[in-house]
């Protein structure tokens, strides 16, 4: 069998482009943090069998029409709302993520973000940074409290659940919205379900972890903003579209809700003239949720794994669109 061809949009791990060298004739766009221009990637995905992607790439029809021989799809990310997954699946093509390895870790970088948010971390650090800090006063940089305090979790999927097992050791009361209801995480956290509206109105952090879809993009919008206790604070490590900007800008400076920590953004990458930069309550992260060394090494070599399966003929562990692979078993033939 002649070696596949894949093409790699990101420089990666070498534990990961180890696996695919061994097995693959592998394309890559050489850079460490510029994503692969579109006219490139287009060209190069003509007349690859495999493509390992980041959450930079777009997958879309347009991808897919000049790329006959693309089989399958690794996407180096738990979510994947870069790719068009019907579309992949009309095609063809499969396409698989990197879930689990990347929960606990994107779960800290949550806590991080709601800690340094409640007790205001990264505006002490200016204030000490600008020469700004004279004495200790009785209600310098006072915060709010964490510990003891109501937690909602809206998405309660692998990474919720780790965010909920940590609030434990902060005595907080946990409420969770998700599609369905997780009665194994109530057992083990003591969460209770509730509806969305209840769970705006009741927490005092409000931890946004669903997965970008037509459904929840700007799920958190001006309506979802008012409902909220004037002291919570908001944190979002899912997808920036769930939080619709404009309204969370208002809702900031108009204190309908006291503070913010964000790890992602409608628009990504944002600069230092972005909206949401210049305001005092908002802890604002460049996308860094799986970014420990461990993790990311893990999730890429979960990729390769992941696209190496796919062109040799074999089931990738964590497809996305088994119906793919079914096909192919009962007969339809690879792609090109
Ligand atoms: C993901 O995996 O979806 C994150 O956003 C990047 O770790």
């Amino acid at each position: 069998m002649a070696r596949p061809k894949v093409y790699v949009t990101r420089r990666i791990p070498a534990a990961a482009m180890g696996l695919l060298q061994e097995r693959c004739d592998v394309r890559l766009w050489d850079e460490e943090d510029v994503p692969v221009p579109r006219a490139i990637l287009l060209d190069e995905l003509a007349g690859a069998d495999g493509a390992f992607v980041l959450l930079t790439e777009r997958i879309d029809e347009e991808a897919l029409a000049g790329a006959p021989r693309l089989k399958m799809v690794a996407n180096m990310a738990v979510g994947y709302d870069n790719i068009d997954v019907d579309a992949c699946t009309r095609a063809g093509v499969m396409v698989a993520n990197t879930p689990g390895v990347l929960t606990e870790t994107t779960a800290d970088l949550t806590w991080a973000l709601l800690l340094a948010a409640a007790r205001r971390l990264v505006e002490a650090q200016k204030v000490i940074e600008q020469g700004r800090w004279r004495a200790w006063s009785p209600m310098f940089l006072a915060g709010q409290d964490v510990y003891g305090r109501t937690l909602g979790i809206i998405g309660a999927g692998r990474i919720g659940a780790a965010v909920a097992r940590r609030a434990r050791g902060f005595d907080m009361t946990v409420l969770y919205h998700n599609r369905r209801r997780r009665p194994e995480l109530e057992a083990e956290t003591g969460a209770r379900y509730v509806s969305l509206d209840e769970l705006l109105a009741s927490s005092d952090f409000v931890v946004i972890l669903v997965p970008l879809t037509p459904e929840t993009r700007h799920l958190i919008d001006e309506d979802a903003l008012r409902k909220m206790k004037p002291t919570a604070v908001l944190v979002n490590t899912a997808r920036g579209p769930v939080v619709d900007e404009a309204a969370l800008v208002r809702a900031l400076k108009e204190g309908w809700i006291w503070g913010a920590g964000l790890d992602v953004w409608e628009k990504e990458p944002i600069g230092p003239d972005h909206p949401l930069l210049g305001l005092p309550n908002v802890v604002a992260l460049p996308h860094i949720g799986s970014a420990s060394i461990a993790t990311r090494t893990r999730m890429a070599v979960v990729a390769a794994e992941n696209l190496l399966a796919g062109v040799t003929g074999r089931r990738p562990p964590n497809l996305v669109n088994p119906e793919v692979w079914e096909r192919l078993r009962e007969g339809g033939g690879p792609r090109g």
